[in-house]
């Protein structure tokens, strides 16, 4: 059995605060690395001392800390390392990281860049480095219960899909990339999106968007409620509903039956919970690297390839939609 070892660049909350040793829900990747039978975490690197050593606190006295990049890249040896910093820094810290030798795998946060030139920089030198992998963390791929659901709608246990609606808080760029990738996921690639109603909050997106894929046309809305947090997402089949609520932690399927009020009428009830593994989600995609660097039971560059496009598509909808063209057809 491989025992890889991993570092993690940028220590906030998604590299190590936001869970702890102990805790049912694996969010952070220090958690996915130390759950992981795989994967030994030896190294943490971050700018921000305050966030460095309340991770040394929840992650233990073995891992080594690193307040600068070159230096971590220098004296450590790994094999897998987690890019978790600001979004900004990500092509920049990835570029380097291609440079060392001992490196196999890169994870790295969604959104992969904040700029086309960084998407395009890194895009060339990912080319000059064929044999390094990376995987964007977009944890909803990876998990068992989203993936036995593509499944089924690949088997065509539902029909036809005929609309969907996703709702979800923060921008589109920042935060619609995860509700994009799963309709991409489920329904096929993206091919237009248009404006319904758009505003632009802090150099994000924010509004109603009418997304049309190779098998559906739906919308997603995005917003900014003071008091919740929400990313639901409901598709409408021929033979069927499929309803994601609570972050992806609950999974219906509906199905058609006899109206239980209206005579003569088929309505559709919910008939079947998927048991909520994204509660580990972080830990999926870690064995998803896993599964990457050894077996292929995830088609990793394949995956990769897809969510590289899909960064490309949201770059062009953020570029677009905020010199108010209305809509955007990808080929
Ligand atoms: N996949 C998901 O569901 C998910 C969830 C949350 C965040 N994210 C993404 O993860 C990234 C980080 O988000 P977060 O919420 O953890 O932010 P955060 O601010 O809590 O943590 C980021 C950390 O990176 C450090 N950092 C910044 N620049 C650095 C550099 N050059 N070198 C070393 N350390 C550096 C900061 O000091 C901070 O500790 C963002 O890209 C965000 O979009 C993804």
């Amino acid at each position: 059995m491989a025992l890889y070892r991993s570092a993690i660049i940028g220590c906030g909350g998604i590299g190590g605060l936001s869970d702890s040793p102990g805790d049912k829900n694996i969010i952070s990747h220090a958690y996915a690395y130390q759950s992981h039978d795989n994967f030994e975490l030896i190294a943490g690197c971050d700018i921000n001392q305050d966030n460095l050593s309340e991770f040394k606190n929840r992650w233990g006295d073995s891992v080594k800390l690193y307040s600068d990049i070159d230096e971590l890249i220098n004296k450590e040896a790994f094999e897998v390392i987690s890019v978790c910093t600001t979004t900004s820094t990500h092509a920049e810290i990835i570029n380097k990281l291609l440079l060392k030798d001992d490196i196999k795998l890169i994870i790295c946060e969604k959104p992969l860049v904040a700029t086309a030139d960084e998407l395009n920089l890194l895009k060339s030198n990912l080319n000059k480095f064929p044999d390094k992998k990376l995987l964007i963390n977009f944890p909803r791929h990876y998990d068992p219960g989203f993936s036995s659901m593509a499944k089924r709608i690949n088997k065509n246990e539902f029909g036809r899909p005929l609309s969907f609606n996703g709702v979800f808080v923060k921008g589109l760029y920042h935060n619609g990339c995860h509700m994009l990738e799963l309709i991409e996921y489920f329904l096929g690639d993206i091919k237009t999106v248009s404006v319904l109603s758009n505003q632009i909050v802090q150099n994000d997106i924010y509004g109603m968007y009418s997304v049309e894929t190779a098998n559906c046309i739906g919308t997603v809305a995005n917003f900014e409620p003071e008091n919740y947090s929400i990313f639901d997402l409901d598709i409408y089949f021929e033979k069927g509903r499929i309803r994601m609520a609570e972050a992806g932690h609950r999974l219906e399927i509906h199905k058609p039956a006899k109206s239980k009020i209206y005579p003569g009428y088929t309505e559709i009830y919910s008939n079947e919970v998927i048991q909520d593994s994204f509660y580990r989600r972080s830990y999926h995609t870690v064995e998803a690297a896993r599964s990457y660097l050894e077996d292929n039971k995830i088609n990793g560059r394949t995956v990769f390839e897809q969510h590289l496009l899909l960064s490309e598509k949201m770059l062009i909808l953020k570029d677009k939609f905020c010199s108010n063209i209305k809509t955007v057809t990808f080929k």
